[in-house]
């Protein structure tokens, strides 16, 4: 996808990677991208607003409170403009103050303003990164669906210190631009469509205190809906127990088991596209104890499972079947042998198969590699963040139901 002609608001935080983003600012402007800066009070420690001004060709925005800027441009503008905005480097503090909620300087007011795509670029010590604050405060900023690159591994600026921290290079910090950029569905694309997503684990109680589960945090599915919604769709999301926040502009309904979240789903019927995302539990107890059950002297105890209903095969089978029935399939092995597999069995429209084998670093980490099987074939994506997946899917989403609209 051509950057030329797009507007990209690139935050500077105050690390000594600033550097890296004067260079980062004339590859932006090679590519013919309108590139206009902010630059929080510690970046100017580190680089000058007038060097920063020199290369991007107009002043560098630094204070809330400037009348001048205020006045010709203001925040609330700086917020909205752009097409995309960049944060890098992205120190842990402007991760803490974009976890937060904060607004105490221009840029992180900015950033709590706009509601465009924001894409992170971390950089900082190796502690830092591996801080419990950081980690708590990088998977807030996840789950609110920033996008990320980096940090890499490498050495540190401060002598024999190495690990994770080193901001992502220019041309990295570009690529990722240009995917997320090309992946985005227009702010319309589904307008007048309804949506339902499946998402989270299911929990099957065996008695008052305890259930069967898994260990999906629903991170990938509720992305789904929260795209889905920002493409104009009016979506239903049935979420299984998440520790996930309810995405903002989706109607969420809260289910415990497979059985309800089934009920849930062909409750929300008529739909244009359903997308399955949660993680079913394939099991449930055949009886479940009314009062929690008791341990006997060491003696051993047999459970008894049925299999669950399946909702994705359900939906794909349904008198009222979505036009686009999609699920996802995780798998460690013979990935597309599997996918294509289980979208015949399911009746699905589209598997997106997905690779959580070890190698892969998907499980637990932010990104995810997708390989989208339909029956004309396999595309494969390139590893990208979970909302960066959620944006290209709904893409494809509205393009399939627009053509399918057209031919009716
Ligand atoms: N699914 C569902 N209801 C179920 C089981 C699965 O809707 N009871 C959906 C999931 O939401 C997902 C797809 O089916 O879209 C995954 O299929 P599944 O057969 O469960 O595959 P895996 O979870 O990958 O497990 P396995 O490989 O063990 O079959």
């Amino acid at each position: 996808m051509a950057l030329e002609g797009k507007r990209v608001l690139l935050v500077i935080g105050g690390g000594i990677a600033a550097y890296k983003s004067l260079e980062l600012i004339r590859r932006l402007k090679e590519r013919g991208v309108l590139v206009r800066v902010i630059m929080t009070r510690a970046a100017q420690e580190f680089i000058t607003p007038l060097s920063v001004g020199a290369i991007v060709g107009e002043r560098a925005f630094t204070d809330l409170f400037d009348p001048a800027s205020e006045f010709d441009i203001g925040h609330i503008r700086l917020a909205r403009e752009p097409d995309f905005i960049v944060v890098a480097p992205a120190t842990a503090d402007l991760i803490a103050k974009m976890a937060g909620g904060h607004a105490d300087d221009l840029a992180s007011t900015v950033l709590l303003a706009t509601d465009k795509r924001v894409l992170i670029a971390p950089a900082m010590n190796p502690v830092m990164w591996e801080h419990p604050a950081t980690r708590r405060n990088f998977a807030q900023v996840l789950a609110d669906g920033i996008l990320v690159i980096g940090p890499n591994q490498g050495e540190m600026a401060e002598r024999g210190e190495a690990g994770p921290g080193r901001m992502a290079e220019p041309d990295e910090i570009i690529a990722a631009i240009e995917a997320s950029l090309s992946a985005l569905p227009d702010k319309n694309a589904l307008s007048g469509k309804r949506v339902l997503v499946t998402s989270g684990p299911t929990h099957e109680p065996i008695d008052p205190v305890r259930f069967l589960t898994n260990r999906s945090s629903g991170r990938q599915g509720h992305a789904v809906a929260r795209a889905a919604a920002r493409a104009g769709a009016e979506v239903v999301l049935v979420s299984g127990p998440v520790e996930l926040p309810d995405p903002t502009g989706v109607k969420t309904v809260h289910v415990e088991t497979a059985a309800e979240m089934l009920a849930a789903a062909e409750a929300a019927l008529p739909v244009d596209a359903a997308i399955c995302a949660a993680a079913v539990a394939d099991w449930r107890s055949s009886e479940t104890s009314p009062q929690k059950l008791k341990k006997e002297n060491g003696k051993a105890v047999t459970l008894s499972l049925v299999e669950n209903p399946d909702v994705l095969a359900t939906l794909a089978r349904h008198k009222r079947r979505p036009r686009l029935v999609v699920g996802f399939a995780a798998e460690t092995e013979k990935i597309l042998d599997h996918a294509r597999a289980k979208l015949k069995a399911k009746g699905c429209d589209w598997i997106l198969a997905n690779d959580v084998s070890p190698a892969s670093g998907v499980l637990g980490g932010p990104s995810n590699t997708i390989h989208l099987v339909t029956a004309e074939g396999v595309e494969s994506w390139p590893t990208q963040s979970k909302q960066s997946i959620a944006d290209g899917l709904v893409s494809r989403i509205a393009a399939a139901l627009n053509a399918a609209g057209a031919r009716k």
